[in-house]
This record gives C-alpha cells, sequence and structure tokens, in this order.
C-alpha cells in the first residue's frame, strides 16, 4: 500500500489559507479544521494524514521527517534554524520583521539603542540583525504579546511582526528599523522529498497554478 504523505499545518493565522490552498488541488480530510481537538487527521482514501501544531514547532516535525511536507512563515524558517527543503513561497501570509520603539522614546539613530534590551519571540534572527549592524543587546525571549515589553517597561524596543501595522499603532509603536520580509513557504523533509518525489512534485506543480 501507498505510504501514507504526512502534513504539519501550524495553527493560527496560517491554517486557514493553508488548507484552502490544499482544497483547491483535492487535499482535504474531513474533519480538518483548527477547532479539532483531534491532532492526526487521516484521509485514508488519499493516504494523508494532517497534522496541527504550534506555529513555531513545524520546522521541527518536517526536520526530523514526522512530517513530510508543511507549511510556515519565512520568519518562523529563519528563526528554527531548521534544516528544511523550500519548495514554494506562496505568496500568503505577507508580514515583515521589525524593530519598534514608544513613540515617545525614539532616539536619533539606530545605534543609540545600543546595549539596551529588547522583547523578541525571535531572538536569533534579532541578535543577527544587531551584531550585523555592530550592536550588543539584552534580549528578552517572550512567547506572545511582545508589544507589552515597552508599554510596561520590561524592555526598550521590540523585534516582532507586523502585518497590518494596527497592533503597533494601538500600543503607540513606531517602526524604525526593518530586519526581514517573509511569506508563507511549502516545506518539505530532505529525505521524504526523494522517497515519495513523485507525490510531492506533482503537488507542488499542482500548487503552482494556484500561487501568484
Ligand atoms: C502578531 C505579531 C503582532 C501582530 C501584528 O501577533 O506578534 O502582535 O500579529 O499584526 P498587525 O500588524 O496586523 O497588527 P499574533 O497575533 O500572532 O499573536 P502574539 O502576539 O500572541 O504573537
Amino acid at each position: 500500500m501507498e505510504p501514507y504523505i504526512t502534513i504539519a499545518l501550524p495553527k493560527g493565522k496560517l491554517f486557514k489559507l493553508s488548507t484552502d490552498l490544499f482544497e483547491k488541488i483535492g487535499w482535504t480530510a474531513e474533519g480538518l479544521n483548527e477547532k479539532s481537538r483531534k491532532l492526526v487527521i487521516t484521509n485514508e482514501e488519499q493516504r494523508l494524514k494532517f497534522i496541527i501544531t504550534k506555529t513555531a514547532d513545524v520546522p521541527t516535525y518536517v526536520e526530523y521527517g514526522a512530517a513530510d511536507i508543511g507549511i510556515i512563515g519565512k520568519d518562523v524558517i529563519a528563526e528554527s534554524g531548521k534544516d528544511v527543503y523550500e519548495l514554494l513561497d506562496l505568496g500568503f501570509g505577507k508580514c515583515h520583521l521589525m524593530m519598534a520603539v514608544l513613540k515617545d522614546k525614539k532616539r536619533a539613530s539606530l545605534l543609540d539603542y545600543s546595549n539596551t534590551r529588547v522583547a523578541t519571540k525571535f531572538p536569533h534572527i534579532a541578535e543577527q540583525f544587531f551584531d550585523s549592524q555592530g550592536m550588543q543587546m539584552e534580549y528578552i525571549k517572550l512567547n506572545g504579546s511582545i508589544e507589552l515589553g515597552p508599554i510596561i517597561g520590561l524592555s526598550d524596543s521590540i523585534v516582532d511582526i507586523v502585518e497590518t501595522g494596527t497592533t503597533l499603532r494601538e500600543n503607540n509603536l513606531e517602526e524604525i528599523a526593518c530586519i526581514m520580509n517573509a511569506t508563507a513557504r511549502l516545506i518539505a523533509n530532505r529525505v521524504s522529498f526523494k522517497l515519495k518525489f513523485d507525490r510531492i512534485n506533482s503537488m507542488v506543480t499542482e500548487l503552482k497554478k494556484f500561487v501568484s
């Protein structure tokens, strides 16, 4: 019998966009929705298994081959440092990673923030960026609501994702440096890509028809 293809999908903003895209090529499964308490959703007929994971864990499942493929933001791939094969830029989930500070605490230049505290969910990308600017920083790792950092005095700045800019505006924060642009990517485990080449490759060909 044909082996399953296991697909890791992240909870949150990319979930619906990802399942909608797979649906277009007929890859779906009964009960596949974000609210499902069932974490592995199988389509026996098509030999597909969908797993629903925390956003930051998708590259881990794929790197270890627990999932053959996955969909996840470029920002999360970069932060994870995981060795996965990027098959396709899906174009959706557009955002950028940036540094922001409270408007009324803005300093004259980026270098003026050297040796201050930055709160972030992306400490590796942040460190690479500040190192490239020759800046030493103190990093405080948070797991969400990063914007709270400067507001309550935990940090001087944040490094975080901006999509619409609403969160920054509503919290009196201002972007002072863009670090990287990101979109959602289709990724694959390197071994799975070779072993299941025919199915994965024809899936990519089909998906390309729906990706702008
Ligand atoms: C992300 C990010 C910002 C927000 C930006 O948070 O960390 O807080 O979205 O989006 P915007 O520019 O459209 O306002 P998310 O909703 O993923 O939750 P989190 O704060 O718990 O990480």
